[in-house]
């Protein structure tokens, strides 16, 4: 059946809020939090001046716009100048990649990356192939790490970048970027990775770790959609993908979204390590509630490994999009997929690529959680989950073959 096929429920004023019982899709975005509003709406009103403006009115959106690139460098380790503000984690992506392709050209033609990344980074690495470049898409294993001997082997003489993600959109793996980078730098190759979904979960120090590039997003840490940045480690060459004027040191023409900005760096001043603990908690006990309540699942991804707010789940003979339709009527939002992908209904080439069969990844689901989840949800959400999957079971013809 086609996506345009199915036939889709007419919004209503807040129909998703007010039903809302448990938001478990955090890895596709998240509520943005009212201090950001508060700080985003006073930069609009007060500040509201172009910051490439030679006037007091340009010289105060200026001092917004450096004062929350002053905060977003701090989390990292890195130095202001190395930050450049974006669109979102898809530019952040595309200005990297595609940047340091182009400037690398007469160096060499090959770019490494994994055949788990995001859309973002793929789609890029796709077109760019068509263009000329040779892409090496590393395989993983089945908790979705890549084998790093493997990546060593790979880069040639003619390698110009490595791009691998930090942590997973679907399953959560965390990849070892430590050892990533260290292959990177003893090589003499470009390393970016796409921490879009890791950025303040997993801690990022880019003055201990060798990475080049990194992309990361405001609305997955419960800032404003269409804001990102891209760390550009100091003395990286990059060719100008986006033609204009000179902003963001001329990597980013456009006048910078000064709220924007704001609030994403008052989302990351939010995150705190008690935040970080208390989803991990939260994780484990859905991840817990789940596999000791309900038989024939399978947790998708690495166990360790994992990123603090991701919970991937295979519900053996059952399909994932009748499991979610059931969940978001009792008021609990979930994912099949990524939200990118979730209009799809192929399976999701991330849990084929870690070695499900078809069938068993249409039955996956993902819940993803954010400091905001409480433990009434995880609660509310494992005993729905049993429910649904025994009710959808009951009526399975797969289920019934395995009888
Ligand atoms: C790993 C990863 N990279 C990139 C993106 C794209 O980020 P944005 O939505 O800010 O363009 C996403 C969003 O889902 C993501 O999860």
């Amino acid at each position: 059946m086609l996506f345009s096929q199915i036939k889709r429920k007419k919004p209503e004023k807040l129909r998703g809020l007010q039903k809302m019982k448990a938001y478990l899709d955090n890895g596709a975005t998240t509520q943005v939090a009212k201090e950001v509003i508060k700080t985003m709406q006073k930069v609009m009103t007060n500040h509201f001046g172009n910051p490439s403006s030679l006037h007091t009115f340009g010289e105060e959106a200026k001092q917004e716009l450096e004062k929350a690139r002053e905060i977003i460098a701090k989390k990292l380790n890195a130095d202001p100048s190395e930050i450049i503000f974006t669109s979102g984690g898809t530019e952040s992506d595309n200005i990297a990649i595609r940047g340091t392709a182009y400037k690398n050209k007469d160096k060499g033609n090959h770019i490494i990356t994994t055949s788990i990344e995001h859309p973002a980074v793929l789609r890029t690495c796709e077109a760019l192939e068509k263009e000329g470049f040779k892409i090496t898409y590393l395989k993983v294993d089945k908790d979705g790490l890549i084998r790093l001997k493997e990546l060593e082997d790979t880069i040639t003489q003619q390698t110009i970048l490595v791009t691998i993600i930090h942590g997973n959109n679907e399953i959560g793996t965390i990849q070892d970027i430590e050892s990533i980078g260290k292959v990177c730098k003893s090589k003499n190759v470009l390393f970016h990775t796409d921490a879009v979904q890791s950025f303040t979960k997993v801690p990022i120090d880019v003055k201990k770790i060798n990475i080049d590039l990194m992309s990361i997003s405001a609305h997955k840490i419960h800032g404003p959609k269409g804001v990102g940045a891209l760390f550009i480690k100091k003395g990286t060459r990059l060719r100008q993908i986006i033609t204009g004027g000179e902003q963001e040191n001329k990597n980013r023409p456009g006048t910078e979204n000064t709220p924007g900005a704001a609030g994403f760096a008052k989302a990351v001043e939010l995150c705190k390590e008690q935040g970080i603990e208390d989803m991990i908690r939260l994780r484990d006990m859905l991840i817990d509630g789940i596999e000791k309540n309900i038989p024939d699942v399978i947790l998708n991804g690495s166990r360790e490994k994992r990123l603090p707010n991701n919970v991937n789940i295979a519900f053996r003979y059952i399909e994932g999009e009748s499991l979610l339709y059931q969940l978001d009527s009792k008021g609990i939002a979930v994912s099949t997929g990524s939200a990118c992908s979730s209009q799809s209904l192929s399976p999701s080439y991330v849990l084929l690529a870690i070695g499900l069969k078809p069938e068993v990844a249409h039955g996956s689901i993902r819940f993803t959680l954010s400091r905001y989840t409480t433990k009434e949800e995880i609660e509310y959400t494992i005993k729905n989950v049993k429910e649904v999957v025994e009710n959808l079971r009951k009526i399975s013809p797969l289920a019934k073959r395995r009888d």
